[in-house]
């Protein structure tokens, strides 16, 4: 029996993907750098056992594949990528393909493709989310590379993907670094919803001083209305389990240090490249960076003293306008989100379907929710200059926006950061303000540089009378 497919990397990650693979009636051959674990990867696998083809080497594992044939790559993204594409081009022919499922940069992606080009061999880059269980049960998949690549691996691609309502989690999203971009950005959006939550969170902690146990039912409640979504939904979960150490809330024994892997970090990089604002994606990537400072923010609340905290009032209100501030911050983001998408697919000529992005993203992927049906809706109905523009989003964002702005008040006055929130609300009222102030930049720029700046109504550059002044 020959695979149908193979897959390099037998992590958590890959090892569920080559079982989802194998579930959906695929033979799969498989490899991984530390060879003993193809074999105690194939006795782990159950009644899936039959339909997997331990290898114990590269040429093993390109023998044991039907050509032409599809190798999934499932490693640490960076150098182990490139160490596996350098094993596999010495085993491969023309018209295999190999596919990048792991988080790479974009930028390397690209790089790749420009390297196997004229050797025969075709290269996909392939964002999957879900976490581990998406990878066993249904992840969100979104591709890269030529339209005929696609083709060749649609099937066992869309097999192994989520379903919304029956229609599969995985498109072609374009050529070369399309899917790879997608991913990130899907990554630096999933950043600023953990980091808003993490901060409405805080200000239920430390401004109102409930526990986690009574913050719990909260994001619960909330997991039932506009906010519905995975990431709130584990977020009830997680607040209500205890530690079997302790016996206290498994929240409070974590040290507050955020881990981050780089894709955050290359959505702000990719989002400022492109000269879009993706502010409450940097603010979340900031915020992790803020939170690996433990040391130094021990030592300035020595300094500075904690924040005040306290906040008063009528806690009806307060919970609705926690709820409708987060929604608000969560619109912005993805307006964002969606922008530097549509900027990256112009400036690489991609033609990414943003409509279809925002379907692929309704299950199987981290940051699913019924808020990205809504978003599908609007893509749908045509092009969108901006999600805040959108006619379903304006209605939205006029009702949450008051909320955001008394969050945000509120936690300033009481000393708690909510950086993203801030930040969201910023952007909303830079962006919805006809006249700004950047009249005065030019003033400046064209006082100490002569830069020039345009005058209200009329063509040309001009420049100020500033003379003896200057
Ligand atoms: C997913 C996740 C997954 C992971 C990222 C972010 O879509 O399944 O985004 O890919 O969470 O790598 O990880 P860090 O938080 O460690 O950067």
């Amino acid at each position: 029996v020959q695979a149908e497919i193979g897959l390099i990397g037998l992590g958590t990650m890959g090892s569920n993907l080559a079982l989802n693979i194998a579930e959906k009636g695929h033979t799969i051959a498989v490899f991984n750098r530390t060879v003993s674990r193809v074999d105690e990867f194939k006795a782990q696998a159950g009644a899936l056992a039959d339909r997997i083809i331990p290898c114990h080497s590269i040429e093993e594992l390109a023998a044991a594949i039907r050509p032409p044939r599809p190798i999934i790559l499932m490693v640490v993204a960076g150098k182990p990528v490139d160490d596996q594409i350098a094993m596999l081009r010495k085993v491969l022919s023309p018209n295999d393909i190999i596919i990048d499922a792991g988080n790479a940069d974009f930028n390397d992606t690209r790089r790749r493709f420009a390297e196997l080009e004229g050797t025969g061999i075709t290269f996909i880059g392939m964002g999957v989310s879900g976490g581990e269980e998406g990878a066993r049960h249904g992840p969100s998949i979104m591709v890269g590379g030529t339209e005929e690549s696609w083709h060749r691996v649609e099937d066992v691609i869309t097999a192994i993907s989520a379903k919304y309502k029956g229609e599969p989690c995985a498109a072609w999203l374009g050529p070369d670094g399309a899917g790879h971009f997608v991913k990130t950005i899907h990554n630096g959006i999933e950043y600023a919803d953990m980091q808003m939550i993490a901060e409405i969170y805080g200000v239920l902690r430390d401004g109102l001083g409930m526990s986690a146990k009574e913050i719990a039912p909260v994001f619960a409640k909330w997991n039932e209305g506009r906010l519905n979504s995975y990431l709130i939904e584990i977020t009830a979960k997680v607040l209500e389990i205890d530690d079997p150490k302790t016996g206290k809330p498994i929240v409070d024994v974590i040290v507050d240090r955020a881990g981050q892997k780089g894709t955050g970090k290359w959505s702000a990089i990719e989002a400022q490249k492109l000269g879009v604002p993706a502010t409450a994606i940097e603010a979340a990537v900031a915020a992790r960076v803020i939170s690996s400072m433990k040391t130094e923010r021990e030592a300035a609340q020595k300094v500075y003293g904690p924040a005040t905290g306290n906040i008063k009032g009528d806690k009806a209100k307060l919970f609705h306008d926690l709820e409708l501030a987060l929604f608000a911050g969560k619109i912005a983001a993805y307006a964002q989100g969606f922008a530097v998408m549509d900027a990256a697919s112009k400036e690489f000529s991609w033609n990414i379907p943003l409509a279809t992005v925002s379907k692929i993203w309704r299950a199987g992927c981290i940051i699913r929710s019924q808020f990205l049906g809504t978003i599908a809706e609007a893509f749908s109905k045509g092009p969108v200059t901006n999600l805040l523009m959108a006619p379903a989003f304006i209605e939205m964002m006029k009702e949450a926006h008051p909320s955001l702005r008394r969050i945000v008040a509120i936690a300033a006055e009481a000393g708690l950061p909510v950086p993203a929130l801030s930040a969201a609300l910023a952007y909303f009222d830079g962006y919805r303000q006809a006249r700004g102030t950047s009249n005065l930049i030019q003033a400046q720029r064209d006082f100490f540089g002569a830069h020039g700046f345009e005058r209200i109504g009329e063509e040309g550059a001009h420049h100020g009378p500033w003379g003896d002044y200057s």
